[in-house]
């Protein structure tokens, strides 16, 4: 079951958290992963250790940000590989402050690189992936692009941006057998949350459900399954995977 032997997968911000655990989880599901984000030496570190392993894993700087950059990336991987069978858009940052004191470059920065990131490499893989007619992208949303957090305007709007678009683009690529879906994850460890204060953390723990903040794990069984033929007949969808912290 969901089993990926020979797919290609792209995966953005898979040096390190939650890209990472999503390259290894697919690797070893048997797909061929091609890892990138800005950082080549740590991009370069995640695919030999996975090479290592036995799994297969190439390795690519790349920021997001810039379409040019991107496509040039998609085209000569699909020159080489011959195909591009999954993108995970999970490529985010913060700029987190309250509203007043957020600058235009706090904005554009966040937006550019969570929101039209995205796009970029939609745009990028939709060509190769219509010729084919079949393919899955996974875009990684957050719960606060559902419900919002003080002092994230800019993440929150990224976010919830990335929903409408996944919802829009699967339903322009449905007819070539393409599924656009999204993961909304709530708390989960990792860099990006490491600066949080003990008090912050024990509030958060409070409002989950199942009592536990999440793992990079956690996220990445989700895309490996929406990654799979046998997710064939979900699209447009987004998941929450936040241990019941925000319920539909
Ligand atoms: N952790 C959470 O609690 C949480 C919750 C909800 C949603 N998310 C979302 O999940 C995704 C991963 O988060 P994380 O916690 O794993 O973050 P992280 O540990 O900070 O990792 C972010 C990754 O994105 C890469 N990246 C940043 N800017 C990039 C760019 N312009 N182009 C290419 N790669 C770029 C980083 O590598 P370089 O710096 O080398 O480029 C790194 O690999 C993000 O989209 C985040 O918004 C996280």
């Amino acid at each position: 079951m969901f089993d990926l032997s020979d797919k290609i997968a792209l995966i953005t911000g898979a040096s390190r958290g939650i890209g990472l655990a999503i390259a290894q989880q697919l690797a070893q599901a048997g797909a061929m992963v091609v890892c990138v984000s800005r950082t080549l030496s740590a991009v370069e570190k995640v695919a030999a250790d996975m090479q290592a392993e036995g799994l297969k894993a190439e390795a690519f700087a790349c920021d997001v940000s810039d379409i040019q950059t991107v496509d040039k990336l998609v085209k000569s991987l699909v020159g080489r590989h011959g195909r591009i069978d999954i993108l995970v858009n999970n490529a985010g940052i913060t700029r987190d402050t309250l509203l007043l004191r957020m600058s235009e470059n706090d904005w554009d920065t966040v937006l550019n690189i969570n929101l039209k990131g995205a796009f970029n490499c939609v745009k990028s893989v939709t060509r190769p992936m219509m010729k084919q007619r079949s393919g899955k992208i996974i875009n990684i949303s957050s719960i606060v692009g559902l419900i919002g957090n003080a002092g994230q305007v800019n993440y929150a709007a990224s976010k919830a941006g990335i929903i409408g678009l996944t919802k829009a683009a699967a339903k322009e690529l449905a007819a070539r057998g393409i599924t656009v879906n999204c993961i909304a994850p709530g708390y989960i460890e990792t860099d990006m949350t490491t600066d949080l204060p003990e008090k912050n953390r024990e509030m958060l723990l409070k409002q989950i459900p199942l009592g536990r903040i999440g793992k990079a794990k956690d996220i990445a069984v989700m895309v490996h399954f929406l990654a799979s033929d046998e997710a064939n007949y979900i699209t447009g969808q987004t998941f929450t995977v936040d241990g019941g912290m925000v319920m539909n």
